[in-house]
């Protein structure tokens, strides 16, 4: 089925990511299974995600870049069904089109600062000449590195695995927001930073996707974020999951509260 990318109605954004009759289940008997009957998420959109720790909201944004492969249904993004692509297709589509910041950054530890930054460029010859336009790539990775707080002089030549928590999750965001990707996900991008970190980051974030015309979808716990995006989903808005919440039981809590330590 065509995508309703063409046509929006009047004053409508079109829907760059659209997700239809999704069924996943992670293997092995009684796995956690998520089912998505339509989701879509209009150009330019910023979405903050929010669900409880286990309740599937990594494993949903997993299937949105095409990272995991749903059983059945759609995942129509900018025109193109990822069901459709193989593996090796869907990682090409997936590096031109998403700017992604990993829960766990996924940073090549061994690998420079400048070296993480540029890395999706290699399979993404769009992002590459949009990263390059007004300079060299690496000027450009500087330029982010530096608007997230991180001085290329101080860790140019620095390895991934050396640096903090924080200063990773901040080189993870600039690798995503290179060359100025359509859609941008973000998996708990700010849960290493400082409150001023957290602020400038935001900022960073919404200012390039803002002038990239990117969607964001955004994952986060702290709902205090929520008025600065547009949409707050929770993921039981979107998607049904069993167990629900990813909880296989519910316990009654605080049985050994009370007694001394
Ligand atoms: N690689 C995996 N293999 C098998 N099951 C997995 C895997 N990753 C996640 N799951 C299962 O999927 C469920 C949802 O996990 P997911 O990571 O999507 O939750 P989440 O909402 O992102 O949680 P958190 O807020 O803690 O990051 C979990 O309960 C887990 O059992
Ligand atoms: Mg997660």
């Amino acid at each position: 089925m065509a995508v309703a990318l063409a046509k929006p109605a009047a004053g409508e954004a079109p829907s760059i990511v659209r997700l239809g009759d999704i069924r996943f289940a992670w293997p092995g008997e009684g796995a956690f299974s998520l089912a998505v009957k339509d989701f879509a998420l209009p150009a330019r959109q910023r979405i903050l995600l929010i669900g409880p720790s286990g309740s599937g909201k990594s494993t949903f944004l997993s299937l949105l870049c095409g990272i995991l492969a749903p059983q059945s249904g759609r995942i129509e993004i900018l025109g193109q069904d990822l069901t459709r692509l193989g593996a090796a297709a869907r990682d090409a589509f997936r590096a031109e089109h998403f700017g992604i910041i990993f829960q766990m950054f996924n940073l090549l530890p061994y690998g420079s600062v400048v070296d993480n930054v540029l890395l999706p460029l290699s399979f993404a010859p769009g992002r590459r000449r949009r990263a390059s336009a007004s300079g060299s790539a690496a000027e450009e990775a500087g330029r982010l590195l530096a608007r997230l707080g991180l001085q290329p002089s101080l860790v140019r030549n620095q390895s991934a695995a050396s640096l903090s928590v924080g200063q990773q999750q901040r080189v993870a965001a600039a690798r995503a927001l290179i060359g100025a990707p359509e859609i941008v996900v973000a998996d708990e991008p700010t849960s290493a930073l400082d409150r001023d970190r957290q602020g400038a980051f935001l900022d960073l974030l919404f200012a390039e996707t803002g002038a990239a015309g990117a969607a964001l979808i955004m994952v986060s716990h702290d709902e205090t974020l929520a008025p600065r995006f547009d949409r707050v989903l929770r993921l039981a808005d979107i998607a049904t999951t069993s167990p629900p919440d990813g909880r296989p039981e519910r316990r009654t809590e605080g049985k050994a509260e009370g007694r001394p330590a």
